[in-house]
């Protein structure tokens, strides 16, 4: 399979602090790349990294197998749609000529800029001004520009941020539709939720470091569920095990955090030789939710 994107320890400082640190994306090409973190995890700085935007203070960048540098940018970058942050479009402008002005800049035909608008479903939109557009048809309009010049990567900085449940699920099809027509998408969001249905790779940022690489269902194998005793004494139980972890009463049962089987054995061993009875051991089920808020420390929503 080729890659789209990749990058070599990678890594940003902003005033000496590191902001962005040793980072190997892999990007396949034709997929859908869940670009996933809270906010201030290091997103936006990396998009701009690869979009020559923000030069890295580390590492190197290779889009489609080419390094990325000052003399490949120009050519590498031609083939590279984006949305960056705020969507962009002038408000006292209609659709029609916001679109017409990246036609103009980038020596497109009408064709192309027809395609793009109808693939945001906005062919309908086009005499309307913008400043009276939605958010989520900001959005698609965004989209329409990054699209015009029909690139073979679309990056895509939170492309769903504030839409409604609706808007939402449009933007994904959008993309689905893009990645099975050969476009690869780097999409990046702080809600797990908005893109994991929709990334057949997901990257996942916790404070500027990559946390998890890989398919989205490889999340769940990484992950360490929190493990259920029922005992003859809860209370006591309780308080043996939170000597060593992380464990709280819920219900009748104890709750012990992120335990693996050998560890879970010792425990077990440890409340029977203490005089408890040990009735039942439960591993409990994680969400995808739950691995993601776990890597991310719980600061993901
Ligand atoms: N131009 C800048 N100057 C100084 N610090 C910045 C700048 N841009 C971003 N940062 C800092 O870098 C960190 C990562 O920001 P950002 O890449 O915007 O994260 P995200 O997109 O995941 O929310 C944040 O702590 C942010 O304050
Ligand atoms: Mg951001």
């Amino acid at each position: 399979m080729t890659t789209a994107i990749s990058t070599q320890g990678l890594g940003k400082d902003y005033g000496g602090r590191p902001v962005v640190t040793d980072l190997d994306l892999h990007v396949p090409a034709g997929c859908v790349y869940g670009f996933l973190g809270p906010n201030g995890s290091g997103k936006t700085t990396t998009m701009k990294m690869i979009l020559s935007l923000v030069h890295p203070t580390r590492g190197a960048i290779e889009l489609r197998g080419r390094p990325l540098t000052r003399a490949t940018r120009t050519t590498l970058l031609a083939g590279v749609g984006s949305l960056i942050e705020e969507p962009p479009g002038y408000g006292h402008l209609t659709g029609g000529e916001n679109m017409r002005l990246v036609q103009r800049l980038l020596g497109l035909d009408d064709a192309q800029v027809a395609r793009a608008v109808h693939t945001v479903r906005l062919t309908a939109q086009m005499d309307k001004k913008v400043r009276d557009y939605s958010l989520g048809m900001r959005q698609r309009l965004g989209i329409a520009m990054a699209l015009a010049r029909e690139p073979a990567l679309l990056v895509l900085d939170e492309p769903t941020n504030g839409l409604d449940p609706a808007g939402i699920e449009e933007i994904r099809a959008l993309l689905s539709a893009l990645a099975a027509s050969g476009t690869t998408v780097m999409v990046s969001s702080h809600l797990l939720g908005e893109i994991d249905r929709t990334a057949t790779v997901l990257g996942i940022l916790g404070g500027g470091r990559l946390l998890f690489q890989g398919a989205r269902d490889d999340l769940l194998a990484c992950s360490t569920p929190d493990v259920l005793f029922d005992t003859s004494d809860p209370p006591r139980a309780a308080a043996l095990l939170g000597r060593r972890h992380r464990a709280r009463l819920d219900g009748a049962a104890v709750r012990v955090a992120g335990l693996g089987h050998g560890i879970t054995a010792q425990a077990v061993a440890m409340l029977v030789a203490h005089g408890i009875g040990v009735h039942g051991v439960r591993r409990d089920e994680q969400t995808l939710e739950d691995v993601f808020l776990d890597l991310t420390g719980g600061r993901g929503l």
